[in-house]
Order: structure tokens, then C-alpha cells, then sequence
């Protein structure tokens, strides 16, 4: 879809449709009373007839309304106008979305971005309704021999309204950002969305070329020599269970000075989490095939640095491999080698993410990173303790992680933060190694950081458990693509660009 941005009133578009929003107990917004008073009153001639409440998520498309240029003007119910917030204007943006697509018009101009949403500015709706816009339209059909319920004539353009000249510029970057995000979070979702004998560590690793390839990134894919050289023997343990090769993507964006220290990403790449010798239940294993969702955002954000040509060095890190059990497998009690030089006894083969990261944790000191961020989908205890709605949040830093924390909530892609005291360390103590690799069933998540906090000493560090919000399961099962717009606010901040 094509965005563009422009400011004029909502009658004098020459346009297939305009879209405006009506509130509940039939109260018109601004952009539909200016149709209602160039109209004679058709709008709120309309409302008294009872066609249109503006109940949320209702809408009614009109043809031929008087003394207007545009073919159809549609309105969207908007529901309580003291409760209109930030959830309330996606929903309303998507049903516009989503009804448009029914129509004819392949062109509307979008008036819903001038209305007034708490602590959130015009910049703000701009970006987000670009990133409804495309997420409404978002369909995973790769996998299907036969298109289905395709929309016959979908909208192909949208004119974003804003109230005045002046907010053009800021308008025109904040569609930019958004366009940007929503295309890594299309890359996400898809590399989710793929079935693990598809979506596999080398074809992760051939995805991080064609990516390096489109947009200039350098690019580098670390085979399983390579990783033996470097002596990363908590990453090969996972992998030696599977018959798939493993890879360590290294991706660099280089949009800084040549002195300037990168920003690091770390992505977890599980393409297939079994459990391996402690196998996981057999309902919904299948999710499992999201468990590279931390790599995907890495991938993602990368993509949008680069659409966006962020003036900072950022790299991405993925570590790649499936976690299946076979004779080659780790098994509970087995000890092994991290490149830190620290001992792992694994006492649970299904904490696997934290032995493949912490290696990646290690090799992330060469690059004397500004910041070090890892995501993974690491643990179900954060699906429990937070749910789908944000994303676990601990570092060793404060700052860093009160930037993240402000990335999020502009992002609207939101974390909170949890302690990573060290009283918590104790759970990880192992009688035969320098550590164990879990930490027991109270506070599974944080134990789960403190483990990735043994290898991040050098530098400021950050971990996002990303395992709530990657994906939904039921009835949409599917990828989300985030946190791929916290983490390009994080590094638009970090840039010197827009709010963070
Ligand atoms: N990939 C899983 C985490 C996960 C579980 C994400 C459920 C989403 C939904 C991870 O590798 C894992 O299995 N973690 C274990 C850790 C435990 C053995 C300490 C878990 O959370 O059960
Ligand atoms: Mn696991
Ligand atoms: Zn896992």
C-alpha cells in the first residue's frame, strides 16, 4: 500500500472516499462536521434516522453525499469520545481498513488521523495508522496452493489527513518510520509464520544475505567449523542433536562513523524448540516454530535501520539451530564448555535458548559495543507472569533500560521491567559446574536473565523475553512482528531521531 500525507478539508478531496469518524450518541468528529455543514445537515440526517451510532468498530459507507468531491465518504464509529485512547484509534483505523478493502475504492483519504487520542500526537497517529493500514492488509499465503478470500479490488492508496501545513514534515517522516517498521515487521512475520522444516537455520541465514543484499548491509554466516574455532561449546551442544547444520548470522549496518560503537542485537534462532531429551508435551508444539521470533526481530529491525538510513552502527547477531533429542542430543546432567570459559551443567535440555545466547553474548565483546540487546522467546514463565501484552524487560543497566522502556511505550510496543537482583543468582548454583542452566520454578524468567547476565559483564546489557508477544495463538494464530517497533525506536533515539 502507498501512503502519502496532505492537509485540506475533508469535502474538497477529489478522492474515492474520505474517511471520518463519528463518536458515539451520534456526536460528530471535526472533519465529519465540516461534511455535515457543507452538506446540509446529510450526516446528521443520517445519524437521526439510527443508521449509524458510532458504536465502536461500526462503520456505514455513504455514495454520493451532496457538495463533496469524493465519490463515497465512509463513517467509522469511534465509540466513547472520553474513552478514546490508543487501542480505541487502532481498532477504528482497522475497520476503516478493513472495510475499504470490501469496496470499490482502491484510493481513500483518511481523516481518523486528526482525532484527538491521550498524550499522543499527530506524528504518533500518522505512524500507527500506517502500521494498522498494513497489518490489516497482512495475509500469510506462501504455504497455500489456492488464494483464498482475497479481496477483490483491496485499498491500494491511502492519503493520511493532517490538520495543518505545518505538520507535513513531521508527518511525511512519521509515515517513513512507519513503512519502515511495518516492512520488518512483515520480514518477522513471515520467518514466524514459516513451518520449521521450511524456516530452517539455513534458510535464516540465506534470508540475512537477500536482506544484506537489498540494502547494503555487510554480512557474514559463520558455518560449524567456525563455531568450533571459536569455541562455542554451549551453542554446538544444542545443535549436535539436529541434522540440520547450524549458522551464526553476524549482519552490520555501518550508517555511523567509523569510531562510532555499534549497537548490538541478539537474536535467539531456535527454528524448531522439541525440548530435545526433556521433550515438551505434544499439545500446540507446534508454536514452537515461532521460537526463532528473536531472530526475526533482529532481521526486522535491521531492515528498517537500513530503510531509514539511521545515521548509527548497528549490529545483529543470530545464533541458529533446532533443538531436537537423537543420539547426538544433550541430556540432563551433562556438562559443557560456554566460550566465556564457564562451565553449564544442563540439568533441562528445554533451556536451550540461554545456551545458544550466552555464546552469542561472548562473541558480542569483540564489536566493544555502545549497548548489547538481546530478544529471544525464552521462557513460558514471562507468557504467565506478563501475558501477551508486554514483554519481560531486565538489564544490567538502568539507563538502557529506561530507554527501552520509553521505545516501547512510543512504539506502543510495550515492555516492563522485572529485577535482576542478585539474590536471585543462588537458584542457578550447580553442585559440578560453574552453573546450572535453570534455575527452578520460582521467578523462571528472571533466573533465565541472570544467566545471560554472567556473560554480558563487559557492557551495558539489555534482555527482551519476548515468548507472550511474539505471536497469538488460537483462533488468529500468528506471528506479531514485535517487538520490531520498540526496537527501531530504540535505535531511531539512540540516532538522534524522533522521540526514540
Ligand atoms: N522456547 C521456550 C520458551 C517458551 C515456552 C516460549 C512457551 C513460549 C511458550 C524455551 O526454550 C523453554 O522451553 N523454556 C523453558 C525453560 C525451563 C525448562 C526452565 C520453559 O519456559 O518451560
Ligand atoms: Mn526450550
Ligand atoms: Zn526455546
Amino acid at each position: 500500500m502507498e501512503f502519502s500525507i496532505k492537509s485540506g478539508s475533508p469535502e474538497k478531496q477529489r478522492v474515492a472516499c474520505v474517511v471520518v469518524g463519528v463518536y458515539e450518541n451520534r456526536r460528530l468528529s471535526a472533519p465529519a462536521r465540516i461534511i455535515d455543514q457543507a452538506s446540509g445537515g446529510y450526516l446528521s440526517e443520517i445519524l437521526r434516522r439510527g443508521d449509524m451510532d458510532g458504536k465502536a468498530g461500526s462503520t456505514l459507507l455513504l455514495h454520493h453525499v451532496p457538495e463533496t468531491l469524493s465519490d463515497r465518504v465512509l463513517l467509522v464509529g469511534l465509540g466513547k469520545e472520553r474513552e478514546f485512547r490508543e487501542k480505541q484509534y487502532r481498532d477504528a483505523v482497522r475497520a476503516a481498513v478493513k472495510t475499504l478493502d470490501e469496496t470499490g475504492a482502491t484510493e481513500a483519504a483518511l481523516y481518523l488521523t486528526e482525532e484527538a487520542v491521550r498524550r499522543r500526537d499527530q506524528p504518533w497517529r500518522v505512524e500507527q495508522a500506517v502500521l494498522v493500514a498494513m497489518e490489516a492488509q497482512y495475509r500469510f499465503d506462501q504455504m497455500k496452493s489456492k488464494l483464498e478470500g482475497e479481496p477483490r479490488r483491496p485499498l491500494r492508496k491511502l492519503i493520511l489527513a493532517v490538520s495543518r501545513r505545518g505538520l507535513l514534515p513531521q508527518g511525511e517522516a512519521a509515515a517513513a518510520r512507519g513503512l519502515a517498521i511495518a516492512a520488518g515487521m512483515k520480514l518477522a512475520k513471515d520467518l514466524g509464520n514459516l513451518p520449521g522444516n521450511v524456516c530452517t537455520p539455513g534458510y535464516l541465514a540465506e534470508q540475512g544475505r537477500l536482506l544484506a543484499k537489498e540494502h547494503g548491509l555487510e554480512v557474514e554466516v559463520l558455518e560449524r567449523a567456525d563455531i568450533e574455532k571459536l569455541g562455542m561449546g554451549s551453542f554446538l551442544s544444542v545443535a549436535k542433536g539436529s541434522d540440520e547444520p547450524p549458522k551464526f548470522i553476524i549482519l552490520q549496518h555501518k550508517g555511523g562513523g567509523k569510531k562510532d560503537k555499534p549497537l548490538v542485537l541478539v537474536g535467539k534462532g531456535i527454528t524448531f524448540d522439541s525440548g530435545g531429551i526433556s521433550l515438551k508435551p505434544g499439545a500446540d508444539m507446534d508454536e514452537m516454530k515461532y521460537d526463532m521470533s528473536g531472530a526475526a526481530a533482529v532481521l526486522g529491525a535491521m531492515k528498517a535501520a537500513a530503510m531509514l538510513g539511521l545515521p548509527l552502527n548497528v549490529v545483529g547477531l543470530i545464533p541458529t539451530c533446532e533443538n531436537l533429542p537423537s543420539g547426538r542430543a544433550n541430556k540432563p546432567g551433562d556438562i559443557v564448555t560456554s566460550m566465556s570459559g564457564q562451565t553449564i551443567e544442563i540439568l533441562n535440555t528445554d533451556a536451550e535458548g540461554r545456551l545458544i545466547l550466552c555464546d552469542a553474548l561472548t562473541y558480542a565483546e569483540r564489536f566493544e559495543p555502545a549497548a548489547v540487546v538481546d530478544i529471544a522467546t525464552l521462557t513460558g514463565a514471562c507468557v504467565i507472569a506478563l501475558g501477551h501484552v508486554a514483554s519481560g524487560l531486565m538489564a544490567n543497566d538502568e539507563g538502557l533500560a529506561r530507554e527501552l522502556l520509553h521505545a516501547g511505550e512510543t512504539a506502543y510496543d510495550r515492555c516492563w521491567q522485572l529485577p535482576l537482583w542478585d539474590d536471585y543468582q543462588e537458584q542457578l548454583k550447580s553442585n559440578f559446574a560453574d552453573m546450572a542452566n535453570i534455575g527452578g520454578r520460582p521467578a523462571g524468567t528472571i533466573t533465565a536473565a541472570c544467566f545471560l547476565a554472567r556473560f554480558t559483564k563487559k557492557y551495558d546489557w539489555a534482555h527482551l523475553d519476548i515468548a507472550g508477544t511474539a505471536w497469538k495463538s488460537g483462533k488468529e494464530k500468528g506471528s506479531t512482528g514485535r517487538p520490531v517497533p520498540l526496537l527501531v525506536h530504540f535505535l531511531a533515539g539512540r540516532a538522534g531521531q524522533g522521540k526514540g
